[in-house]
């Protein structure tokens, strides 16, 4: 159910993001390079998740608008073009907590209790968050992606469980209610995990993560402190660049000299410390134009809230029209 990026025909994708912090080099190369692709043959809605965002940070909720603004800007100074796509604040489209609503009557409790994110995140999260909400995240996915007639979703592999709820809700309701909906197909992000500063993958719950709206200089400090092949404790040991953070960055950012600093490092001829000031320039480097336009925009937030404004009017046609054929095939 699985396809790579590269349709032939135009199809209609449908992804989001959650508005629970700031964007990182994760999303830039897991997802927002992706996104920016696909609008080229294909008919795209990008959503800026903030009731997902609610699910968890509920109790913390005045931080969600501060995400919501980075995360256009971020969609934006990425190279998102909004005549190409439409951008949108998932809550501004009231048309989809209504389909939440509907689409919560006819999925299983039992079905959301046996997504592994939901026991996993109450694990490492509290049981303060198992609300309602939480457990029906899946549920308000699968809304997001059939109100705007998602065809293919692009998402990592920790989104594969939800796309496939998503798709047995699907075939719940043509069940139920006759044909009515279409199948979404997830597209699989081809790009590997993004490590963090710690070695985790990059992810804002585990603090490590180096943000879009960072400086060159508060990158160049979090690089300085990341950690590298724990056997490498001195410069002339040799290192293992395969397992290393610092070299996994090396590779996308500073690929010509790769292979070289992998040999100096390995042969004990190369440093942390050193190997670590090189990857920072480099890393800086790649992320420079997009830090210059993602300032830029910052300085024309009337433009930014006009790109939402319109988004969401777009969506919300988009989903009226899918509410007002869900609503008359259950004959409500
Ligand atoms: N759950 C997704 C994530 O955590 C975010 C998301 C919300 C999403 N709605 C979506 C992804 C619709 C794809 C389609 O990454």
């Amino acid at each position: 159910m699985t396809t790579a990026v590269g349709p032939k025909t135009r199809r209609r994708i449908m992804a989001g993001i959650r508005a629970s912090g700031r964007l990182h080099v994760g999303h830039w190369l897991g997802a927002l390079q992706t996104f920016v692709e696909l609008t080229r043959d294909n008919d795209c809605y990008y959503e800026i998740a903030d009731l997902h965002a609610l699910t968890t940070n509920f109790a913390r909720s005045g931080e969600i608008a501060d995400s919501v603004r980075d995360i256009a800007l971020g969609f934006l100074a990425a190279g998102l073009d909004p005549q190409r796509c439409t951008i949108f604040v998932q809550s501004r489209v009231p048309e989809i907590s209504e389909l939440a609503v509907l689409f919560s009557m006819i999925t299983p409790v039992s079905w959301l209790e046996r997504v592994p994110s939901y026991k996993d995140q109450i694990a490492a999260l509290g049981s303060e968050i198992a609300t309602h909400g939480f457990l029906g995240y899946p549920v308000l996915q699968t809304v997001d992606i059939i109100a705007f007639r998602g065809q293919a979703v692009p998402v990592g592999q920790d989104q594969l469980p939800h796309l496939e709820l998503c798709r047995e809700i699907v075939r719940r309701f043509n069940h139920l209610y006759g044909d009515v909906l279409t199948e979404p197909e997830a597209v699989l992000s081809q790009a590997p995990a993004v490590p963090g500063t710690d070695g985790r993958k990059m992810s804002k719950s585990y603090n490590n993560s180096i943000l879009l709206s960072d400086s060159a200089a508060e990158t160049t400090a979090k690089v300085k402190e990341m950690f590298t092949d724990p056997t490498k404790i001195r410069k002339n040991d040799p290192g293992h660049p395969e397992i290393c953070p610092v070299f996994f960055f090396q590779e996308i950012f500073n690929a010509r000299n790769a292979p070289d600093i992998a040999h100096r490092c390995r042969t004990g001829q190369l440093g942390c410390v050193e190997d670590k000031a090189d990857m920072a320039v480099h890393l800086n480097a790649g992320l420079a134009a997009l830090r210059e336009r993602r300032r830029e925009l910052e300085s024309k937030m009337d433009y930014v809230d006009e790109v939402l404004a319109n988004g969401t009017r777009r969506a919300r046609e988009t989903a009226a029209h899918t509410l007002a054929e869900v609503r008359a095939a259950m004959k409500l």
